[in-house]
């Protein structure tokens, strides 16, 4: 019934997060990553705005994602550029592969697209299973700042030759008990006034604290974790409206969830 990173959601993506764009990650994520030797992976890679300026650093990333019209815009945004990484559709709480990797990064809020707390920790446990010895979770999470469902905000892309996406955004959910929102996206495309395509997207965001994130990654295994706050190391969250990024390290083998 409903899309999700589906065509119209994915091109949006792609013109509004522009490869090139940053909102101060790239660089910390590139700083982080700039003395791996091993292999990265971005799981929910989306377009390649993360993947594509750590690639062209030299760095051996690949990715996935659960869209394949993310994938496709990823491909082609590689492809346009001479790159050619190992990009494939899968699922954060349930892909395995036979690799280890050296860092897992998962930027922009993206994992807080997992709403449902058992699929959150799987996707924990999933990471900490794919990085090798000494491999490091490199993770941003954001709070949620406004659970009113009175507001309905409308965004609009030009795209030229008189063609036009709008987006409408609704909250029609909020879940204290469980800790997540769901919104609908309602993604229409014009042509000289005319409605061409339209897409409605069910979009869940979860919410944690800034401790309770912390807890999560301990029991689950994961050590030496650092809280930064908008991109600044080591420097603790002070502010509801920060970034907030999670490094954690792997220091023993385990299981396969
Ligand atoms: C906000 S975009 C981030 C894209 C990219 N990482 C970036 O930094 O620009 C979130 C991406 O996560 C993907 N995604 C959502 N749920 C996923 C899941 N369970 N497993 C894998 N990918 C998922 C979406 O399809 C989307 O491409």
């Amino acid at each position: 019934m409903f899309s999700y990173y589906s065509k119209l959601s994915s091109e949006v993506y792609d013109l509004d997060k522009y490869i090139g764009r940053s909102f101060g990650d790239v660089e910390f994520y590139s700083g982080k990553l700039a003395s791996c030797t091993g292999t990265i992976l971005e799981p929910g890679v989306g377009t390649g705005r993360m993947l594509i300026p750590l690639l062209e650093k030299g760095l051996r990333v690949e990715g996935f994602d659960v869209s394949e019209d993310m994938l496709k815009i990823c491909r082609r945004n590689c492809e346009t550029r001479g790159l050619n990484p190992d990009l494939f559709q899968d699922h954060m709480e349930s892909f395995l592969s036979d690799k280890k990797y050296e860092a897992i990064i998962v930027p922009t809020g993206t994992f807080l697209l997992l709403h449902r707390r058992e699929d959150s920790i799987k996707a924990l446990k999933n990471f900490y299973y794919h990085l090798a010895e000494g491999g490091k979770l490199v993770l941003d999470l954001s709070l949620q700042t406004d659970l009113s469902m009175e507001n309905i905000s409308t965004r609009t892309w030009e795209l030229g030759d008189g063609e036009m996406i709008t987006l409408e955004t609704k909250k029609v959910e909020v879940d204290y008990i469980n800790q997540y929102t769901m919104s609908h996206h309602r993604y229409e495309k014009w042509d000289n006034g005319k409605l061409v395509q339209t897409e409605l997207e069910q979009f869940p965001l979860r919410w944690y604290g800034v401790e309770e994130f912390k807890l999560i990654l301990e029991q689950l295994g994961f050590q030496d974790i650092v809280i930064s706050a908008d991109y600044e190391y080591g420097v603790y969250p002070t502010e509801e409206s920060q970034m907030i990024t999670y490094e954690a390290v792997v220091n023993k083998e385990c299981n396969p969830v």
